[in-house]
């Protein structure tokens, strides 16, 4: 194991996969920390979209990225984000922040203050992070990595869903014309695109329960924890 007390668990996948989900409720099982590398760049979109600053203005955007203080918490089983010191839970979660933070994380800079953020918060071990470059480049030593997907469908679907429950008013067409945007420019920019780490479980979650796919992933753990 590298130079840490507990093991690193990276969860990426596409949008609506179910990371967010499934990595909080393994964190949970295992008495890990939980971190939703997502939602950094959504808090940061968040701030810049606060402050009126273009999306174009890479050096402001760079030296926010820097100064921004981000902090995640858990209060009553739910995680809390806080943006130099505001409570923003309730505000990351919306398709605007989302379409602006994926336009942010194509920046390189940006990738790498982010990147920084995320080992010096889980350089100790004991974290469960998920997001689209865990596996591949925050941390490519985890000890275990595990990339989930879905259908386009059956992503927009979860989305639909979970943004219904939070009583907004959503269209399902649109969702997964959204999504397959996403995809697209997750999976094709430049800087640390989304792709499978080589040595991450691939699981196809198409048809799955969360409850399956939790048990998939703590077997898989159990199995090769009595192997280390
Ligand atoms: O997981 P999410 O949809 O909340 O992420 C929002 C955007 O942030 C996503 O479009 C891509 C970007 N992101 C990233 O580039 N790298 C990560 N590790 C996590 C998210």
């Amino acid at each position: 194991m590298p130079n840490r007390n507990k093991p690193i668990i990276a969860i990426d996948g596409p949008a609506g996969s179910g990371k967010s989900t499934i990595a909080r409720l393994t964190a949970d099982r295992l008495g890990f920390i939980y971190i939703n590398t997502g939602a950094m760049y959504r808090a940061l979109a968040w701030k810049l979209l606060k402050e009126n600053i273009s999306l174009n203005d890479k050096n402001r955007i760079v030296m926010i990225a820097r100064s921004v203080d981000i902090q995640l918490g858990r209060e009553n089983k739910s995680t809390k984000y806080f943006v130099d010191g505001v409570d923003v839970s309730r505000k990351l979660f919306t398709p605007a922040v989302g379409k602006s933070a994926s336009l942010i994380s194509k920046m390189r800079e940006v990738r790498e203050i982010m990147v920084e953020k995320q080992r010096h918060t889980g350089f100790k071990g004991g974290f469960v992070l998920e997001g689209r470059d865990i596996g591949t480049v925050v941390f490519s030593d985890a000890e275990y990595k595990f990339f989930l997907d879905a259908s386009v469908d059956e992503r927009a679907c979860r989305r639909y869903k979970e943004l219904k429950e939070k009583g907004e008013n959503v269209n399902l067409g649109k969702l997964c014309e959204e999504i397959k945007l996403r995809d697209r420019e997750d999976f094709t920019r430049e800087h640390s695109p989304l792709k499978k780490a080589d040595d991450a479980i691939y699981m196809d979650t198409t048809g799955m329960s969360i409850n399956e796919v939790l048990k998939m992933i703590l077997g898989y753990i159990k199995t090769k924890a009595r192997d280390l």
